[in-house]
């Protein structure tokens, strides 16, 4: 009885996730990370790379893990079935049987630039060995937000022309193996190099009405504007089927003056929580936005000083703010 329990309140936190990010010296050790996360009902993080500590802690712990691959991986699984095969052999084969692992994604932001022109033959490379290897885990890419060009209204959402023959190729790579695409998604940054043209409360996910129409569709947040300008994206480039998670964003606590503080962190990454468990979006009301906030921790090696301020956490675990994972 009280197994079951368990596990429904644990399957409530599906759709958001969190981004275990590594760039720091004096983070605690993978294991009291992971038994903090499941404590605070925590269902899915994300990995940069793959990192073997992290990935040994999450066996049996039943956390969905997306695993990311180094940039500089990219080439090689592109050029070389063997390396291809040797990093499923090495990061996923220990793994697959007590970690869920729920896909995989090559490398970070490459598109566009230099390594953009690898991208489809290093997913078709590793989806190949994946399957052969006898495992059903989705092979995908990570973009960021503002290769969109145009994103106002979000139906005009469309991919720079440096991006769209990648973009062309990677959504018909997707498409047509049913597999999602990952996107960074930051209303902070837009908003905060913007603040006389967007609102706060629109970026913050606060507004009560609607700030942007499209047509028919009404926005009250940027968040929502971005993720369907997306959609508008992939639709232009024969991706309409392809489904987006949001494999990042969040708001940092402190380094931008009055752009950042802990009480707009806390009301855009709460507001955020709420938003993606309880709804979509204009375009799509019905799919849900699977989305993980970046961070879990301040990390202390990244660039100061808004980038060392995203986490959620302090090193020594306690809260920078409180936020409530289920609803
Ligand atoms: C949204 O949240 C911010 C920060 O907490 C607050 O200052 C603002 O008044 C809120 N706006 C609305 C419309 O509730």
């Amino acid at each position: 009885m009280c197994l079951i329990i368990y596990f429904l309140k644990f399957s409530d936190g599906g759709g958001i996730g969190l981004n275990y990010g590594l760039v720091a010296d004096n983070l605690p050790s993978p294991p009291r990370v992971i038994s903090m996360l499941k404590s605070r009902n925590v269902a899915r993080i994300r990995l940069f790379e793959p990192n073997h500590d992290v990935l040994a802690a999450l066996r049996n712990s039943g956390i969905q893990v997306v695993i990311g691959t180094l940039n500089a991986d990219i080439p090689n699984i592109a050029n070389d079935i063997n390396f291809a095969k040797n990093w499923v052999q090495t990061n996923i084969v220990p793994y697959a049987p007590t970690v869920n692992i729920h896909c995989i994604s090559l490398g970070n932001e490459v598109t566009p630039g230099d390594l953009s022109s690898y991208m489809l033959q290093a997913l078709k490379n590793l989806d190949r060995v994946v399957k052969n290897s006898g495992y059903k885990i989705p092979v995908t890419t990570t973009i960021g937000v503002y290769l969109l060009t145009s994103s106002y209204p979000p139906s005009s959402g469309d991919f720079s022309e440096a991006a769209k023959p990648s973009m062309q190729q990677v959504a018909s790579f997707l498409g047509g193996n049913g597999y999602p695409l990952m996107v960074t998604a930051y209303p902070y940054f837009a908003y905060a190099s913007d603040p006389g043209n967007i609102r706060l409360s629109y970026a913050l996910l606060n507004s009560t009405e609607v700030v942007v129409w499209d047509g028919n569709l009404g926005y009250a947040n940027l968040f929502d504007a971005m993720v369907d300008g997306v959609y508008a994206a992939l639709e232009k480039v024969n991706g309409g089927s392809v489904d987006v998670i949001i494999c990042e964003s969040g708001w940092p606590s402190k380094g931008n003056g009055v752009f950042t503080s802990v009480e707009l962190a806390r009301t855009y990454n709460q507001h955020l929580v709420k938003h993606v468990l309880s709804s979509g979006t204009p375009k799509k009301p019905g799919k849900k936005v699977e989305t993980y906030i970046f961070a879990i921790f301040n990390e202390d090696r990244k660039s100061p000083e808004v980038e060392q301020n995203f986490g959620l956490f302090y090193p020594d675990m306690t809260e920078v703010y409180h936020i409530n994972f289920n609803y």
